[in-house]
């Protein structure tokens, strides 16, 4: 009796599911980026970079920001080449800016990247990047260094664009690329957690605020990427946080990036690859916006199955810690 409600239920939820995402497929209203102007910042590198050849391959004009103008300058390259691909293909172009740097140093690099390509209409807001450390040897400086450029630097460039973007009532697209460790604390990412679950609760009252004016915005919760800067964190990443991180997988750029243009083109607020992005986003929905009706069911039927997943998730990483600790104790007595 048991089993067989259980079954109902489940076939129920499928068959909503199911009607919600066609009734999605054919009401939401499609966008594209033919003609039109991307900017990314951190389009240098990983994902950044992917997402300049997706949107290129769209038939958009793409402004690349980093620092380092040798990676940008190749980074130019390559993307030129996937717009030449494109029968209506735009231009491809860069600026070198320290989005951890001055907030008029940042405008300034919007508007010269307007005032040659046209308004943004959309923006995916990349760079950034993640330290894996124990709490207690974390350098002090790091923990405003992750919020400057994480946060900080996200929000100024947004706001520079946004200004624009309003003004010319045209909508638009922002894209803020989180990760997964913004929606759940690991161990060794205290200070990287706290800087990408800062722009998910401005992502929220942003999309509240901008909702009006027709421009939506998404967050990407990446989960291991196979990227530079994934290489660069895993130098000195304890143990502990390899092996939990380990447990969803590595992920190839290009799909994270693919998933990224998609889901914001279709403005939706969560954009995921895997089975744990899909779970973390229903499990975290909480007051976040509702914008299409499949991810909304799943939040409301599946959040409770999903906290009791997460249990065993949460068991075997509790586990992980444990015998490191017991290792190293261990080893620290026969010393
Ligand atoms: N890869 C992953 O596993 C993963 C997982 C979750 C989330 N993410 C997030 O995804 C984003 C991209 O990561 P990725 O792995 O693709 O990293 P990546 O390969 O290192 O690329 C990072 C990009 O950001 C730029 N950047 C870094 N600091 C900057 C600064 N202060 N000012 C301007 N540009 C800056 C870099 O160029 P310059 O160094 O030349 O400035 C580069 O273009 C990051 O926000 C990261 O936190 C990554």
């Amino acid at each position: 009796m048991g089993l067989c409600c259980l079954l109902n239920y489940l076939w129920a939820i499928l068959a909503i599911t199911a009607m919600a995402t066609i009734a999605n497929f054919f009401t939401k209203k499609k966008r594209d980026l033919l003609g039109k102007h991307v900017l990314i910042t951190g389009g240098s590198s990983g994902i950044g970079l992917s997402v300049a050849h997706e949107v290129a391959s769209r038939g958009a004009s793409v402004t690349l920001v980093a620092r380092n103008v040798a990676r940008l300058e190749k980074a130019q390259g390559e993307v030129q080449a996937t717009v030449s691909n494109v029968s209506a293909g735009g231009k491809v172009q860069f600026f070198s800016a320290d989005l951890g740097g001055s907030a008029e140093q940042i405008a300034a690099v919007v508007r010269d990247a307007e005032a040659s390509l046209g308004p943004v209409y959309m923006l995916v807001n990349c760079a950034g990047f993640a330290r894996a450390q124990k709490f207690e040897d974390i350098p002090p400086e790091l923990f405003k260094e992750l919020m400057d450029v994480n946060y900080t630097g996200a929000m100024v460039v947004t706001q520079a664009v946004v200004r624009v973007m309003k003004a010319r009532g045209e909508g638009g697209a922002v894209v803020f690329v989180s990760s997964q460790a913004g929606l759940l604390g690991l161990y060794g990412f205290t200070a990287y957690s706290a800087s990408k679950a800062a722009l998910v609760k401005a992502a929220e009252a942003l999309h509240m605020e901008l909702r009006p004016h027709d421009i939506t915005v998404t967050v990407c919760y990446p989960p291991d990427t196979d990227t530079p800067g994934f290489v660069e964190e895993n130098k000195g990443k304890p143990v502990e946080t390899k092996l939990i991180s380990e447990a969803a997988g590595l992920f190839k750029p290009e799909e994270v990036a693919r998933k990224l243009v998609e889901d914001s083109l279709n403005g939706a607020f969560s954009s995921t690859v895997g089975f744990e992005g899909f779970m973390l986003t229903a499990l975290c929905a909480g007051m976040g916006p509702i914008t299409d009706a499949t991810s909304f069911l799943a939040q409301v039927f599946l959040s409770g199955l999903f906290r009791f997943v997460s249990f065993f998730y949460l068991w075997s990483f509790s586990r992980i810690v444990e015998r490191e600790h017991q290792k190293r104790v261990a080893s620290k007595k026969s010393e």
